[in-house]
């Protein structure tokens, strides 16, 4: 989608469709209708359709009208924000991906959305470009019969010095959406070689240091955690290694991105049931994640190191599986008795992390489709968010806020250790139903240590259950506007 910025008047400009936003400014379960913008010209062409009552202003409600009066655009389409005292920038995203699910699917491939007033311009611009990226995005590669219903053209209007803005956001809805096409992939189309190609693929085309490793080297580096995972399928594991290291920047700090990387998780011996097990094709969601953040990063161009470790292979049942009561040495050196086969995302998490520091990351942040109990506690609203850092833990919420992303932080007291103590080993690889997301996150804290360390557990929120109008039905590519906005600030 070409991105172009516009500093005329709405009314003027020339385009199949011009988007608005309305706003209900009204009190005590009144409405008071009204566009949000400062062109006399569209609220006039507005203004009927609103005094009928057909546009509210309803939050995601969308309203189409045609040859507008007054206005240079063939077509007006009015898009609800909701109450105007709650209107923030983060709702302008997701209007801004409802109206491009909304016009390309009525054929229309160009259109102009007009930066609200209410919302600052900087913060408008980049809103609507990254949320029409979302919005743009189709999983319907496959279909033999699909129509490619795509917006190719969005022009931003607003005033101001935003040509940055414009082009940093596509940026992140570029990246975001090749998050997106990765995870998409069934595990056959996308075997941890093929995301080892895929990022090397990236990683020539933005200028980033890409290595990738197979079995060999996993066993000489003596990750026994990872390799425990992989040692069960067929299929080659990779150890994906990509670094920025821009001209400049100081030796210290570097951060550490790493990713679970299962590109079919089977539950191993501890088998899965078949109900639902093809979903399991995403649990390579937060290795992508990763890949994906490096690509927008190299693109930024922030003045500090990063480097990304991500963990792929499949968790498969075979003869050369590993079982329940194996007993398993991660690289750190730690012993884990394997209570679950199906915990595999802490394995070779475990290792990744250890690797990361080995490497000299300062800080780590880790990235996983990693338990179903995260779902359990927060749904598919919230992905889980653990620290064993609170300085580190307030600079990534601030990156949230900014990005428009929703985790709920979980505890990691000391007592959770309790459930992953081991009578023969030094940690097992399950602490069981309880509380399941957080003593998966206190098995992770047993190899961050002491670096400073932020896990995001994404397994309700990588993949959207159900289609929404500003987002398709599947991946949905979150942590990544997160996560770039935090390595944008990390340099300091
Ligand atoms: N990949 C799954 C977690 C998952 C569940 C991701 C649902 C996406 C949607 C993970 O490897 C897993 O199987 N976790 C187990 C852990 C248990 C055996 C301790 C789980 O959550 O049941
Ligand atoms: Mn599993
Ligand atoms: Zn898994």
């Amino acid at each position: 989608m070409k991105t172009t910025l516009s500093a005329a008047n709405p009314s003027q400009v020339e385009t199949d469709c011009l988007a608005v936003v309305v706003l209900d400014r009204g009190e005590k379960g009144k409405t008071d209708t009204f566009v949000d913008s400062s062109d006399a010209a569209v609220e006039a062409a507005a203004k009927d359709v609103i005094a009928s009552g057909e546009a509210t202003g309803k939050a995601l409600e969308n309203t189409l009208l045609h040859n507008p009066a007054g206005l240079n655009a063939r077509r007006l389409l009015l898009i609800g924000g909701g109450n105007s005292a709650k209107f923030s920038a983060s709702d302008l995203r997701k209007l801004a991906g409802a109206a491009v699910r909304a016009l390309k699917s009525r054929s229309v491939r160009g259109f102009a959305f007009a930066a609200p007033a209410s919302v600052d311009a900087e913060e408008a611009a980049r809103a609507i470009v990254e949320g029409a990226f979302v919005g743009n995005f189709e999983p319907d590669y496959y279909k033999s019969d699909r129509k490619d219903q795509k917006i190719d053209a969005l022009t931003v209007v607003a005033k101001g010095d935003l040509q940055k803005a414009v082009d940093e956001a596509r940026i992140i809805g570029e990246s975001q959406n090749f998050v997106r096409d990765l995870v998409n992939e069934p595990s056959n189309c996308m075997t941890p070689t093929i995301l080892g190609e895929r990022a090397k693929k990236m990683a020539q085309e933005v200028g980033l240091k890409c290595e990738v490793y197979g079995a060999d080297k996993i066993k000489e580096l003596k990750m026994g955690a990872f390799w425990s995972v992989a040692q069960g399928s067929d299929e080659p594991p990779a150890l994906i290694v990509l670094k920025y290291e821009p001209a400049g920047a100081p030796e210290k700090p570097v951060l550490g991105l790493v990713g679970k990387g299962i590109t079919f998780d089977t539950g191993g011996i501890s088998i899965k049931p078949a109900d639902g097990m093809e979903k399991m094709k995403y649990d390579m969601a937060g290795g992508a994640t990763m890949i994906g953040a490096m690509r927008a990063i190299a693109l930024l161009k922030p003045k500090a190191k990063v480097t990304a470790i991500i963990c792929a292979t499949e968790n498969m049942p075979s003869g050369k599986a590993q079982k329940p009561g194996d007993v398993q040495i991660a690289m750190s050196g730690k012993s884990i008795e394997i209570i679950n086969t199906d915990a595999e995302g802490r394995l070779v998490l475990a290792d990744g992390l250890h690797y990361a520091k080995q490497l000299g990351c300062t800080h780590l942040i880790d990235a996983a489709t990693l338990t179903g109990a995260v779902v359990v506690a927060l749904g598919y609203v919230n992905a889980g968010v653990f620290a064993n850092d609170d300085k580190m833990y307030e600079r990534f919420k601030t990156a949230l806020d900014r990005a428009g992303e929703k985790m709920w932080r979980l505890p990691l007291d000391e007592e959770y250790k309790e459930s992953i103590k081991s009578t023969i080993a030094d940690i097992v690889n399950s602490g069981g139903r309880w509380g399941g997301s957080i003593t998966a996150a206190m098995f992770l804290k047993e190899f961050a240590e002491d670096t400073p360390w932020i896990h995001l557990d994404i397994a309700g929120t990588a993949w959207t259950e159900e289609a929404k109008p500003w987002i398709a039905k599947g991946p949905s590519g979150i942590a990544l506007r997160s996560l770039v906005e935090f390595a944008r600030n990390f340099a300091g």
